[in-house]
């Protein structure tokens, strides 16, 4: 197995024992350590680490906070701050957050913010946060119906996976974790016929396929950390995948962001198709595959529109003008493509008849 420690990124009883000797090192500093979790994780997977602080003796801060999109928000910052500072928390305190992308973006984003930046430490807790959003510092919550309207690039000290945790990850979570990998499959090159085997992985394939996207999300940030360039290419699907993801939490849809993303991979790679002269058998073969594994994410023509107004709000958009990462061929991602209007609509309009 690769050797991630260098970027601070451990795996299981690699990461254990790390943890154990930066918590020896709190404790002798007097630093005092905050846990974030939602009520999930602290019932499934904060008795992994409960013990590690009892054996240390190191006092136990756990911020609790509920589970879902919609607590990403400034609400639930707000509360991190005030538990914070109630508890007299300085600059040398440590956060650690231990959740999936919800709770590394909101706890990453508090220790950004908090009295400038306290150290934090992520442990990924799904999928989805282990072979993406714990990885790479884009910290934030959502505002006003945007995602990650507002945040910061904010680097964690230490990103530790448990594969353990997956062992009572639902269902639901596993697919979104699936949305991520099959992204980072398309634009490193994987042959699309090659995605069936994500479905039937035992223990050593979802190992192998983590930490594959790890290698490769590290390279890539590593060259260009806030994303002026190469690292845009990790935003394959996410244009159109944010906004269905954003108008599915206004509808309150029961949709995550990796189904999102596993949807608006469809639509990026119709429009792929059209502006990159990608293989039409490459998007007719991801549509068998994505209707076998995911409950199709249905747009209704009504919702076109809208859908084209949350777009217009994306991050990657330059001077009011629609610029997303499109496929040439499976592993030749290109970024900063302009999407004219209409095209954009002729993908919508395309996509809402096919569900
Ligand atoms: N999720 C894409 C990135 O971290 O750049």
């Amino acid at each position: 197995m690769m050797n991630l420690s260098l970027a601070g990124i451990y795996f299981n009883q690699d990461a254990l024992a790390d943890f154990e000797k930066l918590l020896m090192v709190f404790s002798q500093n007097d630093q005092q350590v905050f846990i974030l979790a939602d009520d999930q994780t602290k019932q499934y997977c904060w008795p992994l680490l409960e013990p590690y602080f009892q054996s240390i003796q190191i006092k136990i801060n756990l911020i609790t906070i509920p589970h879902g999109e919609e607590n990403k928000s400034l609400h639930q910052l707000n509360e991190i701050w005030k538990r914070l500072t109630k508890a007299g928390a300085g600059r040398d305190s440590v956060l650690v957050n231990l959740g999936g992308g919800v709770i590394t973006d909101l706890g990453g984003f508090a220790a950004a913010s908090y009295k400038r930046g306290i150290q934090t430490i992520h442990f990924p807790t799904t999928l989805l946060a282990m072979v993406d959003a714990a990885l790479g510092g884009k910290t934030g919550i959502d505002f006003e119906g945007f995602k990650n309207q507002i945040g910061a690039f904010y680097q964690p000290r230490n990103v530790y996976i448990l594969t353990d945790f997956l062992k009572t990850l639902p269902e639901k979570q596993w697919r979104s974790g699936l949305g991520e990998l099959i992204k980072y499959n398309f634009i490193t090159g994987g042959n699309i016929g090659q995605l069936e085997p994500f479905t039937k992985m035992d223990d050593r394939q979802i190992r192998v396929a983590i930490e594959k996207s790890v290698r490769f999300k590290m390279e890539v940030v590593t060259e260009d950390p806030i994303e002026k360039g190469r690292r845009k290419i990790l935003n394959f699907g996410h244009t159109i995948g944010h906004a269905f993801e954003s108008l599915g939490l206004a509808r309150k849809m029961d949709l995550t962001h990796g189904e999102a993303i596993a949807a608006g991979i469809v639509a990026e790679l119709f429009i792929s198709v059209k502006l990159k002269g990608l293989n039409q058998k490459d998007l007719t073969e991801y549509l068998r595959y994505y209707q076998s594994l995911f409950d199709p994410f249905m747009l209704k023509e009504t919702d076109i529109e809208n859908v084209m107004d949350l777009i217009v709000h994306d991050k990657k958009n330059r001077a009011g003008k629609v610029m997303m990462v499109c496929l040439d061929r499976s592993g030749k991602a290109v970024f900063d493509v302009l999407v004219e209007p209409e095209q954009l609509k002729e993908c919508l309009s395309w996509y809402s008849e096919l569900f």
